[in-house]
């Protein structure tokens, strides 16, 4: 059987290193704040919103929640956004996406300080990273580096295939495979014989957005596979895009949903937040 690579006792060690690494600050009298905001109430939001200021909160950085109403003007978003740039004592700024439909995304996007970005989205911290310079990095991709390092997985040298290509997932994992010294594929839904590209794979991350497409048809033997997914399937339990019964006794290592790649983004949002407050230093 494969390695079960365990995202949620990893996300738990990390937490725990930086629940020690803001102690220290504090001594020091250096304090860690994220500011998040929610425009309207979507209830998937709201979830992984709590569960951001609950992760805050046990690890010892100061959480201000902005709940805002659905009806909240581009302009008022963008106000506040840049009192909280202003702020001294605010080191990361989060606004929960998607944004109502009447507000453009990229505009707020790009209205959060670079130093404040700590979901790693704004055009210079993409821009950085593709370039190998400093700057936030987007969570999951960052979480899934830290679940291949931290489960003793080599990554320099492998053949890696990414399938999805979107700005949050699948082209920042594409640059970070890269600085990791992966040769890496990116593919998408007009990448002809996908099968045949997956199969090449050492390592194979995931991040379609549909539910247990990929079965073992799509994995080499011995392959890691990493699963970004994260689905209710017909009977309501969660599931991600690998087929993970029919695909974990033809690989070395896989992910489970959950417990594998989700928990990391919280602890590699924290992780961003602690660095943010440690370079204003
Ligand atoms: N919505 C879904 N995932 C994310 C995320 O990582 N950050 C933000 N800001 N919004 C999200």
């Amino acid at each position: 059987m494969p390695q079960i690579i365990n995202g949620k006792e990893i996300s738990a060690q990390i937490k725990e290193e930086l629940k020690e690494k803001v102690a220290a600050m504090k001594e020091e009298g250096i304090s860690v704040c994220l500011a998040v905001i929610q425009v309207g109430d979507d209830p998937a939001s709201s979830v992984y919103v709590g569960n951001k200021k609950k992760a805050c909160a046990y690890i010892g950085i100061t959480s201000l929640s902005y709940e805002l109403p659905e009806e909240t003007t581009q302009e008022e978003l963008l106000k506040l956004i840049e009192e909280l740039n202003k702020r001294e004592d605010v080191n990361g700024i989060l606004v929960q996406l998607p944004v109502p439909e009447h507000i453009d995304e990229d505009a707020v996007i790009r209205a959060i300080a670079p130093e404040k970005d700590v979901d790693g989205f704004h055009p210079q911290s993409v821009g950085a990273l593709c370039i190998g310079q400093k700057g936030f990095v987007s969570c999951t991709p960052a979480g899934i580096i830290q679940l291949l390092k931290r489960s003793g997985i080599e990554i320099a040298g492998k053949e890696c295939v990414i399938i999805g290509r979107s700005n949050i997932v699948g082209k920042p994992m594409a640059l970070l495979l890269l600085r990791e010294n992966g040769t890496v594929t990116v593919t998408h839904s007009r990448t002809k014989n996908l099968k045949e590209v997956t199969k090449r794979a050492d390592i194979l991350v995931a991040a379609v957005g549909k539910p247990r497409m990929i079965t073992r048809e799509y994995v080499k033997e011995g392959a890691v596979v990493i699963d970004v997914g994260i689905h209710r399937n017909e009977n309501n339990k969660l599931c991600g895009d690998v087929d993970y019964d029919d695909v974990a006794p033809v690989c070395s290592a896989i992910t489970p949903v959950p417990g594998g790649v989700g928990p990391m983004t919280i602890a590699m949002l924290m992780n961003n937040c602690v660095e943010s407050a440690a370079l204003r230093q």
